[in-house]
């Protein structure tokens, strides 16, 4: 099933929506590859992306907690790394065991399962915590 993106996982802060958009189109070419038999193909692919880009993305999440001094910034941060450490775990993984179905599987249902709750539970907190607490 591919994931689209919709206004139920807009935080509505342009950048952070935006990364997330690319997070989900990274998932959905691998859905896109898994239907036309190409899935354990792409699977490198999505992992290599994923492993670099949540770093970005988390850090630049992070860097506005620190900004607004956000006060569940370690909760959140926490989340971040096991996300992370999760992500590194499917890629070994897939060094030891190759490509195999049952790991195309579970990066997508784990992977996208995480984001959407993470987005739509702590993503929408600091985004209200930041235009609750906004600068300008
Ligand atoms: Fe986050």
């Amino acid at each position: 099933m591919a994931y689209e993106w919709n206004e139920n996982l807009a935080s509505g802060h342009e950048m952070i929506d935006g990364q997330h958009k690319q997070l989900i189109d990274a998932l959905n070419k691998l859905v896109e590859a898994c239907a036309q038999g190409e899935g354990r193909a792409q699977l490198g692919n999505t992992l290599e992306f994923l492993n670099a880009y949540i770093v970005k993305h988390f850090g630049d999440e992070e860097k506005i907690m620190d900004e607004y001094n956000y006060p569940d910034y370690l909760i959140h941060r926490g989340y971040h790394e096991g996300f992370k450490t999760a992500v590194r775990e499917l890629t070994n993984n897939l060094l030891k065991f190759g490509p195999t179905d049952t790991l195309v599987g579970e990066v997508h249902s784990s992977v996208a399962g995480w984001l959407v709750n993470h987005i739509r539970s702590e993503d929408f907190k600091l985004v209200a915590y930041i235009k609750a607490h906004s600068k300008e």
